[in-house]
C-alpha cells in the first residue's frame, strides 16, 4: 500500500499516512514549468499497489486538479493495482445543477465534468468529504465513499457543554444538513434562514424560522467560503436575541473578504476542520481547527 501527497493539503496527508502506519506519505515530485504547466513524477514503484491520492481540489482550484489528475495518471501508467483518490475538499462541488437565473441553459455542469475526468484518469474510487449535495456521488460510475466530518464537529461541541443551544442552518438547502447535526448535539431544537443570492457569492439573509432569544446558537453549515452566508446569519442571530453565535463548518475555504467577516467579532468560536489546510495569515482568534485526518485514516 503506498500513500502519496498532493501539493493541497500535506500536513494532513501526512497525518493519514502515520494513522495507517507509515513513517510519512511515499516519495513524489511535482514542480511547475514556467508557462504554468504542472509535471508529476511517482518515485516509488507501485506496480501491484493499493495506492492512496490524498488532495483536495481548492485553492488555486484549477491546479490542484490538475495536479491531482497527473497523479492518477501516472499510478495507472506505473501499474498500480488499485488507485483511490482521498478528495477531503471537493472543488467545484456547488457546480453540481444548472442554475443559471435567466433559464437559458448554457451552463457547464462542472461537478459532473470533473467527475468525469476522475473516473477517465483512472480513478477506482473515491473518497469524498462532507459533499455539498450526496447526489454528487451519483456522479461517478465507480465506487464513492462519503465520509462525514459533522462526527467531529458535533464531538467538539458536545465536550463543549453549552445550554440551551439551538442548531442554525443558514439558507434551506442545508437543512438536512443541520437537522442531522442537531441531533447529534443532544437532539437540540432547529432554526432556519431563508437566505436569497442576488449573485454569486452574495448573500441575503431575508427570514428566521424558529426561536434563538437567549439561546446558543450553532450556524452549520458545510463550507465558508467568502463568509457571506454565515456572517449575515450570524448578524440576524444576534438582532433575534442569541446569546452567543458558533460557527460549525467542514470545510474552510476562506477566499476574498473572509477572514475580515469572520473576526470582525460576531461569532464566540469558529470551528472548522482541515479538510482545506488553512495558512497561518488566515488564523484567527476565534478559530479552532479540528483534525479529520484518522476519519481519512479509516479509509485507507
Ligand atoms: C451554499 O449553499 C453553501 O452551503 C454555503 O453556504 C456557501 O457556499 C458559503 O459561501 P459564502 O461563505 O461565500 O457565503
Amino acid at each position: 500500500m503506498r500513500v502519496f501527497a498532493g501539493s493541497s493539503n500535506p500536513d494532513l496527508a501526512k497525518d493519514i499516512a502515520h494513522y495507517v502506519g507509515k513513517t510519512g506519505p511515499s516519495a513524489m515530485m511535482r514542480k511547475r514549468f514556467s508557462d504554468g504547466e504542472t509535471y508529476v513524477r511517482i518515485d516509488e514503484s507501485v506496480r501491484g499497489c493499493n495506492v492512496f491520492l490524498i488532495q483536495g481540489t481548492s485553492f488555486p482550484t484549477n491546479d490542484n486538479l490538475i495536479e491531482l489528475l497527473l497523479m492518477i495518471d501516472a499510478c495507472r501508467r506505473a501499474s498500480a493495482h488499485q488507485i483511490t483518490a482521498v478528495i477531503p475538499y471537493y472543488g467545484y462541488a456547488r457546480a453540481d445543477r444548472l442554475i443559471d437565473p435567466d433559464r437559458r441553459r448554457r451552463e457547464a455542469l462542472t461537478s459532473k465534468l470533473v467527475a468525469n475526468m476522475l473516473s477517465t484518469a483512472g480513478t477506482d474510487r473515491i473518497v469524498l468529504v462532507d459533499i455539498h449535495s450526496p447526489q454528487t456521488c451519483g456522479f461517478f460510475d465507480i465506487p464513492v465513499d462519503h465520509v462525514y466530518a459533522s462526527s467531529v464537529l458535533e464531538k467538539y461541541v458536545r465536550a463543549k457543554g453549552l445550554n440551551d443551544i439551538v442548531v442554525v442552518a443558514p439558507d434551506v438547502g442545508g437543512v438536512a444538513r443541520a437537522r442531522a447535526f442537531a441531533k447529534g448535539v443532544n437532539d437540540s431544537p432547529l432554526a432556519i434562514i431563508d437566505k436569497r443570492r442576488d449573485g454569486h457569492n452574495v448573500a441575503k439573509v431575508l427570514n428566521l424560522v424558529g426561536d434563538v432569544k437567549d439561546r446558543t446558537a450553532i450556524l452549520v453549515d458545510d463550507m465558508i467560503d467568502t463568509a457571506g452566508t454565515i456572517c449575515e446569519a450570524a448578524k440576524m442571530l444576534r438582532e433575534r436575541g442569541a446569546r452567543q453565535v458558533f460557527a460549525c463548518s467542514t470545510h474552510a475555504i476562506f477566499s476574498g473578504p473572509a477572514i475580515d467577516r469572520l473576526s470582525s467579532g460576531v461569532f464566540e468560536e469558529v470551528i472548522v476542520t482541515n479538510s482545506i489546510a488553512v495558512p497561518p495569515e488566515k488564523r484567527f482568534e476565534q478559530l479552532t481547527i479540528l483534525s479529520i485526518a484518522e476519519l481519512l485514516g479509516e479509509q485507507v
